[in-house]
C-alpha cells in the first residue's frame, strides 16, 4: 500500500512528521516537503529525519512515481497545507511534486486530504477550499478539540491524525470515539 505525504510551509509541521510515523508501519510512504516547511520545522523544533522505508522525493522530482496516475496510491495527504500551496492546487498549478501529487489525486479520484492551517481565513482562502472540496478533496483543518478531554497538544494532534487515518480508511486507536464506552 502506497501513501503520499506532502509537508508545506504552514505552522504545525509536526502533524506531517507524526503522520509519516503513523503510516510507515502500514505501507510505503512517499514524502516530499517544501523549503519553507524545512524552515518552519527548524523554527518549531521538529525533526524532518525519517526512518528507512520512507521514500523522500525532492520537490523538483516531477518524474517521481507519484507524479503519474498510473502509480496507485491509497491516498494523498498534504499536512500542513499552506495557503500558498492550497491556492496553487485550486488553480491546477503543478509546479512542484506536492502540487502535482494533489492534482493527480483529484483526477484519479483517490483520497486527497488537505490540512489547511491559517486563521483567520480570507475569502480567497475559503473560495480555494470550496473549489477543492467540489473537486473531491477532503478539507480537514486542524481545529481545537475538547470533548475527548485532551490534556496536551499531543492529544489534540492525535485527534487530527486519527481523523486523517479515518479518511484513508485505516483503523487506529488514536482517540476515543463518541459513543465508545471505554473510559477517559
Ligand atoms: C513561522 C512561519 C509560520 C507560517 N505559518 C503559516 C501558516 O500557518 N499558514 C500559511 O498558510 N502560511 C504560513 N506561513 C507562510 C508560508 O510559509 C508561505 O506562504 C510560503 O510561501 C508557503 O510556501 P509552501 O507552500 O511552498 O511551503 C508561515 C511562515 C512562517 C515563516
Amino acid at each position: 500500500m502506497n501513501f503520499f505525504v506532502g509537508i508545506t510551509g504552514a505552522s504545525g509541521v509536526r502533524l506531517g512528521a507524526r503522520l509519516v510515523g503513523e503510516l510507515v508501519s502500514r505501507g510505503t510512504v512517499h514524502l516530499s516537503f517544501t523549503p519553507q516547511a524545512q524552515a518552519i520545522a527548524a523554527e518549531e523544533g521538529v525533526s524532518l529525519v525519517f526512518p528507512d522505508g520512507v521514500k523522500i522525493w525532492p520537490l523538483e522530482a516531477l518524474n517521481a512515481p507519484v507524479s503519474s496516475g498510473s502509480f496507485r496510491l491509497k491516498g494523498t495527504v498534504i499536512v500542513p497545507c499552506s495557503m500558498g500551496t492550497l491556492g496553487r492546487l485550486a488553480a491546477g498549478v503543478s509546479s512542484n511534486l506536492i502540487e502535482r501529487a494533489g492534482d493527480v489525486a483529484l483526477k484519479e479520484k483517490w483520497p486527497l486530504i488537505l490540512v489547511p492551517r491559517e486563521t483567520p481565513l480570507s475569502l480567497i482562502h475559503l473560495e480555494n477550499m470550496a473549489t477543492l472540496a467540489r473537486a473531491g478533496a477532503v478539507i480537514l483543518p486542524p481545529v481545537l478539540t475538547y470533548y475527548h478531554w485532551p490534556r496536551c497538544i499531543e492529544d489534540m494532534e492525535d485527534f487530527i491524525l486519527g481523523k486523517i487515518l479515518d479518511h484513508l480508511g485505516l483503523d487506529h486507536a488514536l482517540f476515543r470515539r463518541w459513543g465508545d464506552e471505554a473510559g477517559r
